[in-house]
């Protein structure tokens, strides 16, 4: 039994969708969660600063003594080489495998749709792994770099002009292409679920790629027997955190999240 928490990290609220799977498949396990809501967003930056970014929250999660890493973010999954990941004291996963696993399991077409930042698409991650997977699929990948912001300032919700109108248009491709599956390769995106969901028709499968990487991460570590907590940390405005954090959590933040100056890790 390792009674230490496990870290979790995103760039902002994205990483929420992880927790909440991971809350639901691990409730004996304490959580650390950071959001670095005063960087985000990561993924139309460059990759140097990706690479930066990353370091500073893996190296802020370990000095809170976290069993286990989860970067629940696609941008950092893509982009976070696995030769550094393979020496970190801890283990790591990122989101990327878990969700192209899960693509490749539910299409029947095998006309897969990839929807991520512009870094994650531009890595080519997700379609390397599906190719691999689905040796024939026929991919659609296409960047969308306003849903962060919308979803960082909760313009989740249908009927909202503003996210169905973005959503439509970087979406129509997609639908003409005939996917039958498309992952949210982006942890911000479940966010958006309905309005994404609603648009595809109820005949396209999305994958959660921050929920599919939850439900494999039990088999990384050894468990714990905590109460569960899960304690959140931010590098901005942690009042502005909790409020959109309960929105998309449904419940109570009970106490506050806290500041973190994450430059100086
Ligand atoms: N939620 C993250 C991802 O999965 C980061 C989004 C961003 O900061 O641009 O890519």
């Amino acid at each position: 039994m390792d009674t230490r928490p496990i870290g979790v990290f995103d760039s902002g609220l994205g990483g929420l969708t992880a927790v909440r799977q991971l809350r639901r498949v691990l409730p004996g396990e304490d959580i650390i969660y950071f959001g670095d809501t005063g960087r985000v967003p990561y993924g139309s930056r460059g990759r140097q600063t990706i690479l930066q970014y990353t370091r500073q929250d893996i190296r802020f999660l370990l000095s809170q003594n976290v069993k286990f890493l989860m970067a629940a973010c696609g941008t950092v999954s893509s982009t976070y080489p696995t030769a550094e990941a393979t020496r970190l004291p801890v283990p790591y996963t990122g989101v990327v495998g878990a969700a192209a696993r899960k693509a490749a399991e539910a299409t029947r077409n095998r006309r897969i749709g990839v929807i991520g930042t512009a870094a994650t698409i531009r890595s080519g991650s997700y379609a390397a792994l599906l190719r691999e997977l689905v040796p024939d699929a026929v991919i659609t990948a296409r960047a969308c770099p306003l849903f962060v912001p919308l979803v960082e300032n909760g313009r989740v919700h249908r009927g909202d002009v503003v996210i169905e109108t973005v959503v439509g248009e970087y979406l129509a491709p997609l639908k003409a292409a005939g996917v039958d599956t498309l992952i949210l390769g982006c942890t911000h995106y479940p966010l958006l679920e309905k309005v994404i969901g609603a648009y595809m028709g109820p005949e396209v499968t999305l994958i959660d790629s921050g929920a599919e990487a939850a439900n494999l991460a039990s088999t990384q570590f050894d468990p714990g027997e905590g109460p569960g907590e899960t304690r959140y940390f931010v590098s901005d405005d942690p009042g502005a955190f909790d409020q959109l954090a309960e929105l998309f959590l449904q419940e109570r933040i009970s106490t506050g999240a806290g500041l973190v100056d994450i430059s100086s890790y």
